[in-house]
């Protein structure tokens, strides 16, 4: 299978004025040299709290910010570079479903409307663009008849439909998915999820998924990827996640993300003390130590890389061998 984005050690640092007279300048390392691929038809689930960096990445992705260091790749190409024609045709292999579908549809066009924007964008051809409609609607889940309605008259899982179909309409290769059932109803995040899993199918699109919540990301993805503060802590199957997570920050997360029993509850102690996290004044070595039960001198003193283990299972922890 062949890669469709590279996302090689990219870094973004934003700046921000902080002090009384806005004059002393803070770095956030929001991303702080992160690599991965996703092939064609799979999906990579992307896992993290809430400032983790999870939608900076996103954005940087899908070219809306550029990296302060290092770059993407979409099919061996260098989206950051690609100029005129060949950086439309970048753009029209990758599409992206945010979490909050009526802020991301215009509240004044109708749903065929919506549809055709990007047709129109991409210069599709005028005949073409209802038979495309009607068919990328079906595909969806969607009778005809909402294509003339506005956004606030559809339900949230009819808006987050809307969504998918505008996504797929110009039949991209690659989706970047931020929190796309974060603010559905617990029945209709399954049918997404049911429908993104049908269009993947259907279409051999790949996926970058992104949640904080990891039951979501787990139904979904072939491998999972665990960030922290700007940094990956684990990347592997699914399975080797679940039943084989050597970092001790995806180990609290599975902890704390599984339903246990009341005998079980107790087991939650092994979840994280400590301050929260914070992306200002980050720690000299892993970006876990101050929370972290296992940590040792080495820890504090420096940055684990992230290293192969095992075939496929990455782990940034320098006592991945022992835990
Ligand atoms: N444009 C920006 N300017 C300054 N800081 C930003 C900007 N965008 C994001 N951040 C900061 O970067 C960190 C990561 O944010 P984000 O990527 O939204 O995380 P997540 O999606 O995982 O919740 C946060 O601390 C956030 O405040
Ligand atoms: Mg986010």
């Amino acid at each position: 299978m062949s890669t469709i984005v590279k996302v090689d050690r990219v870094k973004k640092y934003f700046e921000i004025n902080k002090g009384i007279f806005r004059k002393r300048v803070t770095q956030i390392k929001a991303v702080d040299g992160i690599s991965f691929s996703i092939k064609k038809g799979e999906t990579l689930g992307l896992v993290g709290e809430s400032g983790s960096g999870k939608t900076t990445l996103a954005r940087m992705i899908l070219g809306l910010i550029k990296p302060t260091e290092n770059t993407i790749y979409l099919d061996n190409k260098d989206i950051f570079e690609a100029l005129g024609k060949e950086r439309k045709e970048i753009r029209k292999k990758m599409g992206i479903i945010f979490q909050d579908p009526l802020a991301s549809l215009n509240p004044r066009a109708t749903i065929k409307e919506s549809l055709k924007r990007p047709m129109l964008v991409n210069g599709i051809n005028k005949k073409d663009m209802d038979e495309i409609i009607k068919d990328t609607i079906s595909k969806v889940n969607l009778r005809e008849e909402l294509l003339d309605r506005y956004p606030h008259q559809l339900s949230g899982g009819q808006q987050q439909r809307v969504s998918v179909a505008r996504a797929i309409v110009l039949r991209p290769e690659f989706l970047v998915l931020d929190e796309p059932t974060s603010a559905l109803d617990v029945s209709v995040q399954a049918q997404i999820l049911n429908l993104l899993l049908d269009l993947q199918e259907q279409y051999n699109l790949a996926y970058l998924f992104i949640s904080h919540d990891l039951n979501v990301v787990r139904f979904i993805s072939d491998r999972i990827a665990v960030m922290y503060l700007g940094k990956l802590m684990e990347v592997a199957s699914g399975e080797e996640i679940f039943n084989n997570a050597k970092h001790p920050y995806t180990q609290g997360l599975i902890l704390s993300s599984a339903v246990l029993s009341p005998r079980d509850r107790d087991r939650k102690k092994i979840s994280f003390a400590g301050d929260p996290p914070s992306l200002i004044k980050l720690p000299k070595g892993c970006r876990l130590s101050p929370r972290c039960p296992y940590k040792k001198e080495v820890c504090v003193e420096k940055i684990p890389e992230l290293r192969e283990i095992l075939p496929g299972h990455f782990v940034a922890c320098h006592r991945a061998e022992e835990l």
